[in-house]
């Protein structure tokens, strides 16, 4: 890993996607003097340039990037450069018609939108190294360069191809992953439903099929496509390094986006971005975009990450584009910094006057930057945020680790479930808000992080556990940390094959109970809990019937069969203590069920402060708190610290 000089640095980089090349030169000289206006000092240049960089295939034009680079570089504003591989130019799939992608049901996605291009493409493959290749050559000592921006948004689109050629990319995957036929029938359990393979030719993707596929072919499926979009990112950065290893890479992330395994993917590059579009008219937008901060930051295991995008005002791609309100721009990017960014930045600079995203919010919109809101507010922030610049050197606080695991996500939601109404989402949402609402800083964690960091490990969902993981899990524990499991965790292997021996078999010790039967709720269905203490709380969605093993019931069902069961159990384990819920508690409850495991496991609320403020502390490295108090709701607000 080579250093991430620049967000090393005692500032706060402000700035957005810049596409010049739509506008004539003219304009690059006010948007230059307007960027040194508004404190723009970081711009993600030429994202979706590569027709204009290279408008026939092996005919290239750097002239202009020349001259903005140059340009920028005389204002004060550094590149983030990207490498402009993200949408190929029409040509492509006009000479090589079988580059582009197609669905599960046969069908091509053609040139004109972006993105057309199939994963597994040699043509495209070819293509976008040599760009790269030329653009690394060209710019590596261009004094404006302070990061690479590796194509845009992998996967957003096209996550996944079942043309002929993935098709056959998908084979050599699998024989490398299982080294012979009989180990793949074995992990892919085809001896129901005469599934069973004799040649590796027989094998083929997930195509639309007449009923549920194969369970494991379908995961296989995932980690495959999520593995050749990181292999298209490592073509890309491989070269890079080649040229200028010094120089940082990162792609923008999507947050929680299932189709990629990012915490797999940030350990081939340098930084961490994220592209974060919360819905403004959503009561819980400000969760969300704070669960997507700390997910950047815990990616790259605490070091600085970039806010890579955001809108200033509206998006334009849902049905209803609602604006974020005055103060509501720079509260969020408030909370990103507060939550680890050490870049602020949007897209896009200046408002498109054509193409599909002319409707979006841009720090210069349309109607120019005399009289404008957005101009005022952006231009205030990019000023004020060049007084933060020492936050820069801090790092966020958190004694509760979340796990999250993108291979337990996509078994938990493949088809013939017990019920399809349990999601990753659902599940996570469950346990980070309430975690999130009483400002307990969260990390997330994954199954290759250090547990031993956290006094209190959540573990909202674990469908899919591998048997290194339940170990790490019950070590954790037994060396005197707190763990919290939600319902249907560790109940099948990295094959998708049931754990055997009673649920959730690999943590029944540790939690110190058997699952006898899972009882999905129906929509609109929903059960009552009885607490130790007597309070009662609705729960609804799922009920594990659970007997004890040596845990004690925190709680227990009061209707259907298994009434007087217990709900919530508590096991003390080795020097620590292990929690399971066994059914979705409505959010009040769970938020008191979660304060009462924090306290107990010596993670205390580090203030007191009305509904919709949120706190995060930042520490430096001579130990000194820096307190973000952003308040969410229109009034004033007084909090208290406690610490
Ligand atoms: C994504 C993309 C950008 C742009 C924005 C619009 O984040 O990376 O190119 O399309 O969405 O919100």
């Amino acid at each position: 890993m080579t250093s991430n000089h620049f967000l090393d640095q005692p500032r706060i980089w402000y700035g957005g996607d810049y596409n010049p090349e739509q506008w004539p030169e003219e304009v690059w000289r006010e948007d230059v003097r307007l960027m040194q206006a508004a404190g723009v000092n970081l711009v993600s240049l030429g994202i979706f340039s590569w027709a204009w960089l290279e408008p026939q295939p092996g005919q290239y034009d750097f002239g202009w990037l020349d001259r903005i680079l140059d340009l920028l570089h005389a204002h004060g504003v550094h590149a983030c450069l990207a490498t402009a591989t993200a949408s190929p130019p029409p040509w492509l799939a006009h000479r090589h018609p079988e580059s582009l992608p197609v669905t599960a049901d046969g069908v091509t996605l053609w040139p004109g939108g972006r993105q057309a291009y199939c994963l597994h493409s040699e043509a495209y493959m070819q293509h976008a190294s040599a760009l790269v290749t030329l653009l690394a050559a060209r710019y590596k000592e261009h004094p404006a360069l302070a990061a690479w921006h590796i194509n845009n948004e992998y996967g957003c689109h096209v996550s996944e191809c079942f043309c002929d050629v993935s098709a056959a990319a998908f084979r050599t995957w699998l024989q490398a992953r299982y080294g012979t036929l009989d180990a793949l029938n074995h992990a892919w359990g085809t001896a129901f439903w005469s599934q069973r393979y004799g040649q590796w030719a027989e094998i083929n993707p997930p195509r639309r099929a007449p009923t549920f596929a194969n369970p494991t072919q379908q995961l296989d499926w995932r980690r495959f496509s999520s593995d050749s979009l990181i292999a298209l990112h490592d073509m890309e950065v491989e070269i890079l390094r080649r040229f200028t290893p010094q120089t940082p890479v990162t792609t923008n992330f999507m947050g929680f986006f299932k189709p990629a395994d990012y915490r797999k993917w940030a350990h081939h590059e340098d930084t961490v971005s994220l592209d974060t579009y919360p819905d403004p008219s959503d009561s819980f937008a400000a969760a969300q975009n704070a669960a997507q901060c700390d997910l950047s930051r815990s990616l790259g295991d605490g070091k600085p990450w970039m806010l890579m995008e955001q809108t200033p005002s509206a998006v334009n791609w849902r049905p209803r584009n609602v604006l974020k309100q005055p103060g509501q721009m720079r509260l969020w990017s408030m909370q990103a910094v507060a939550r680890g960014a050490n870049t602020v930045m949007f897209f896009q600079w200046r408002a498109a006057k054509a193409g599909a995203e002319k409707f979006h919010g841009a720090l210069v919109p349309h109607v120019g930057v005399e009289n404008s809101r957005v101009w005022r507010e952006v231009s205030a922030l990019g000023n004020e945020l060049q007084e933060l610049g020492p936050l820069a050197q801090s790092r966020v606080v958190a004694d509760v680790g979340i796990l999250v695991d993108w291979q337990s996500w996509w078994a938990l939601e493949q088809d013939s479930k017990p019920s399809t109404a349990v999601t990753f989402y659902d599940r996570l949402a469950t346990f980070y808000g309430p975690l999130y609402a009483a400002n307990l800083t969260t990390d997330f964690v994954f199954t290759d992080s250090d547990f031993a960091n956290y006094k209190l490990l959540v573990i909202p969902n674990l469908y899919l556990v591998d048997d290194a993981t339940a170990a790490r899990l019950e070590a954790y524990v037994a060396a005197g940390g707190t763990a919290v499991i939600g319902f249907f965790s560790g109940i099948v292997d990295e094959n998708e094959h049931i754990r055997l021996g009673g649920y959730p078999a690999p943590f029944r010790k540790l939690l110190g109970l058997r699952v006898e039967e899972f009882a999905p709720m129906a929509e609109g269905e929903s059960n009552t809990v009885r607490f130790d203490d007597g309070a009662t709380a609705a729960c609804d969605l799922w009920a594990d019937v659970i007997d004890l093993e040596g845990a004690t019931a925190l709680a227990a069902f009061t209707g259907n069969f298994f009434a007087g069961q217990p709900a919530v159990t508590e096991h003390a384990f080795g020097q620590g203590r292990a929690y399971y819920i066994g059914t979705r508690l409505a959010a009040e409850a769970m938020g008191a069920l979660l304060g009462r495991i924090c306290h107990a496991a010596g993670v205390m609320p580090p203030v007191s402060a009305p509904p919709g403020v949120e706190v995060v502390r930042r520490r430096t490295a001579e130990g000194r708190d820096l307190w973000f108090v952003l308040n969410h709701r229109p009034e004033l607000a007084t909090v208290t610290l406690l610490v």
